[in-house]
């Protein structure tokens, strides 16, 4: 068994997150081609880890808006000094928003997109907001294994974005979430004396020994900047 384990390690090929710290909780990085959940209340910095997942590397990518709009997402990304519409027009960036109550096709659509640009990275926020249009959380599943088996059909590595509703002991909106994606990873805020201070978590990924402690983390003007070597303490 622990053979069979180790095994798994060696031959997981790891992908850089993009963000500071955070490869380094991961036990490496992101697993190529998984799904991962990324997870945690309003604010907690979600959208702006995704964009610097999608932005770390070279490699094309897409972004996927159930809530956003197009103009609002590049305006984020502006603010830390990532330049969508340089990459954009060199055909390796491209944002995909959807009303999620319009949903017919939208993973071929989505899968046309990748192959066009050939995107190897993906991201999808939030699937929450895709459930809400959907009739039973069993849905939500159906649609995030079909997301994932899309993605891997592809070579993508996916992140889909799901939230937290503060004081829920809940991991996502729909609590299906989390039990479809290869890893999971926690953005908290927590209060510690009358002020809100972040911590960020990796709660599950599979076949990986990962930091399984609180850590704290900041949304700078680069962006979002994990501190690996502590522990966040209340
Ligand atoms: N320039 C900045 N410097 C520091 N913190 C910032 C800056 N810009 C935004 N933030 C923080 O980031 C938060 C927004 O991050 P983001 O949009 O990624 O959150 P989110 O988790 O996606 O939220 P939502 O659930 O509403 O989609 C703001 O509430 C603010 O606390
Ligand atoms: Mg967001």
């Amino acid at each position: 068994m622990v053979a069979f384990f180790e095994e798994r390690c060696v031959i997981m090929n790891k992908i850089s997150s993009g963000v500071t710290g955070l490869d380094e909780i991961l036990g490496g990085g992101i697993p190529e081609r998984s799904i991962m959940l990324l997870t945690g209340t309003c604010g907690a910095g979600k959208t702006i880890m995704g964009l610097q997942f999608l932005l770390a590397s070279n490699e094309p990518g897409i972004y996927v808006s159930f809530e956003e709009e197009e103009d609002g997402i590049r305006e984020t990304a502006k603010i830390f000094g990532w330049d969508i519409a340089k990459r954009e027009a060199a055909g390796k960036f491209r944002i995909l928003k959807y009303d999620p109550f319009r949903l017919e096709d939208i993973l071929e659509v989505i899968e046309n997109n990748i192959r066009e640009i050939g995107a190897k990275r993906v991201v999808f926020d939030s699937v929450a907001a895709l459930g809400i249009y959907l009739k039973e959380a069993s849905e939500l599943r159906r649609m995030i294994l079909q997301i994932d088996r899309i993605m891997k059909k592809n070579k993508c590595t996916t992140v889909i974005v799901s939230e937290i509703i503060p004081g829920s002991s809940s991991l996502s909106r729909f609590g299906v979430e989390e039990f479809v994606s290869d890893g999971v990873i926690v953005l908290d805020n927590i209060n510690v004396k009358g002020e809100y201070k972040r911590a960020v978590t990796v709660w599950k990924l599979r076949g990986v020994n990962h930091s399984r402690r609180m850590h704290p983390y900041n949304i700078t003007s680069r962006g979002i900047i994990i501190d690996p070597k502590n522990v966040f303490v209340k």
